[in-house]
């Protein structure tokens, strides 16, 4: 069976990692830890894109030569998604070696097929998107400059009516539709050549340009190859990963729905499965970005909410593809109502149960439960493992599935205020629902692992498990817990925000 393949955007080492960059692998890590759940095979990757104008000036600012500089970014945004519990496959460096050899191997395909030529260049480019402007912007700053080079060129024009068909052929090819729309809004008002390296002299900090030492590649190509380079191309064993469903941010959906097909169309390369785009998390009613300085602190919030607070909120906060404010008190909302008042509370009532009226040892051979209610609540929770299981093959519809945790956990409150478990007279009936229902929170919290993996845990270890796993869903309830209780999350109300 092949690798299910899935990729975040690899980010600029320029500076620090942010909840932007956070959320963008999270989607990417929810899911690849469903595939893992479910013993699929699959591939993760993400990592950094370390050439070009942005992060060598960031190393010259810093006083760092640009490999140190992106060595010590490297390890910084590793850190950062290790201590969100992220679990990539494959780290990305560009400045790797074998990366380079991959882009100057597909440099050369391409030249070879006809899609490279030498020309000029004169216009403006701006610095922070590395990308030359299709006009003069009305406002000008000192990110925006003139620009007069020789240069490559990229034939991109010559596959617009190929690109085209393709996307009329595949309409769901992007995720949400109205990202889909703008990429053929690109189509039709035509596609330019564009230019595909930087004089070296200008830019040093780059892969040379194959055969002529005086070019870079610009930077969007060295980056977009990274999604071969991981797997191995040119090497052949690429084939038993490619093709890949891309995650990525709408503010660079054109290099990814626009030239990388066409760069993989010149290079006769199959295209990608999927692009799954995403909104902007915002701060201030504008993109969180370190540039324009309104990053949100995590330190705190990680103490108050915990890594599973924020992972959930991130998932939770905000519908797939479009843009949210971060607010602290929404935050608090979702994990004080959803993780503790909804999950951990029922939880600990049951287990309170089982402590005030067994002593914390149920009979053993209960009887097992039965009726339309609990068979209600079991479809319930299949209900969640068939939204964990479509997230594998479909990772955008990875909001249906964070959306089933509270539902479920309602449903067992419910049931549990519903038959009154703890008014019930017939000890043997009471004890036997409590069992059936430590066992339903059990496989609940294997389902939800994926986006509050520390909790997840915490359960596992309580009902004496080393790990997560699915060979612990079926299996059989202990009648007594000495096990240490799992934390859950406590109550901090967040002021409210406008
Ligand atoms: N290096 C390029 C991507 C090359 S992929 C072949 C790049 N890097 S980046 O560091 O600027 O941003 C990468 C991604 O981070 C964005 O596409 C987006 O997915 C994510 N985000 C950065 N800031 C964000 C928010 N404020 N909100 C949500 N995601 C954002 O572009």
């Amino acid at each position: 069976m092949k690798f299910k393949y899935l990729s975040t955007p690899i980010f600029y080492p320029n500076n620090l990692p942010h909840i932007g960059h956070l959320y963008t692998t999270l989607i990417a890590d929810v899911c690849s830890k469903a595939m893992k759940l479910f013993n699929r095979k699959s591939f993760f990757l993400t990592g950094l894109d370390e050439h070009g104008q942005k992060v060598a000036q960031a190393a010259t600012n810093l006083g760092y030569s640009y490999q140190e500089h992106v060595d010590k970014l490297s390890q910084e945004f590793q850190e950062f998604f290790k201590s969100f519990n992220v679990e990539w496959g494959f780290w990305m460096r560009t400045s790797s070696s074998s990366h380079k050899q991959a882009v100057q191997h597909f440099w050369l395909v391409l030249k070879e097929n006809g899609y490279i030529y030498k020309g000029h260049y004169a216009g403006w480019y701006s610095i922070s998107e590395e990308a030359y402007l299709a006009s003069e912007p009305e406002e000008k700053n000192k990110n925006i400059v003139w620009r007069e080079e020789e240069c490559y060129y990229f034939k991109l024009s010559a596959l617009e009516k190929k690109l085209k068909a393709y996307y009329l052929k595949h309409t769901d090819i992007i995720y949400p539709q109205t990202r889909y729309k703008e990429v053929m809004g690109f189509l039709n008002k035509g596609l330019k050549d564009f230019v595909i390296s930087r004089p070296r002299e200008r830019l040093s900090w780059g892969v040379e340009v194959p055969d002529d030492a005086e070019h870079v590649v610009y930077v969007w190509i060295d980056a977009l190859v990274n999604y071969l380079s991981a797997i191995g191309y040119p090497d052949a064993s690429y084939k038993n990963y490619w093709p890949c469903t891309h995650i990525l941010g709408k503010d660079i959906l054109k290099f990814h729905a626009i030239y990388w097909p066409a760069m993989l169309m010149a290079a006769n390369l199959p295209l990608m499965e999927k692009l799954i785009v995403h909104g902007w998390w915002l701060n201030e009613d504008q993109k969180i970005s370190k540039s324009t300085g309104n990053v949100v602190p995590l330190e705190e919030l990680i103490k108050k909410y915990q890594v599973d607070g924020l992972r959930y909120y991130l998932l939770k906060g905000v519908a797939l593809g479009d843009d949210a404010h971060f607010r602290e008190d929404l935050l608090s909302t979702v994990v004080y109502s959803d993780l503790a008042n909804k999950f951990g509370n029922i939880f600990l009532r049951v287990l309170g149960l089982i402590e005030i009226n067994f002593g914390g040892k149920l009979p053993t051979n209960l009887p097992t439960v039965k009726g339309a209610h609990a068979q209600a609540l079991e479809n319930e929770v299949e209900e969640f493992k068939g939204a964990l299981s479509a997230i594998i093959k479909d990772p955008e519809l990875i909001c249906e599935y964070v959306n089933m945790f509270p539902k479920v956990s309602v449903a067992i409150n419910d049931y549990f205020e519903n038959n009154k478990i703890w008014e019930m007279k017939d000890k043997t009936q009471q004890g036997a629902t409590l069992l059936f229902l430590m066992d339903i929170l059990k496989k609940v919290s294997i389902l939800a692992s994926p986006i509050i993996p520390d909790t997840a845990l915490d359960v596992m270890k309580f009902f004496g498990h080393k790990e997560v796993s699915f060979k612990y869903y079926d299996s059989q309830m202990p009648n007594s817990f000495p096990f240490s209780k799992p934390k859950f999350f406590p109550k901090i109300i967040a002021p409210k925000q406008n």
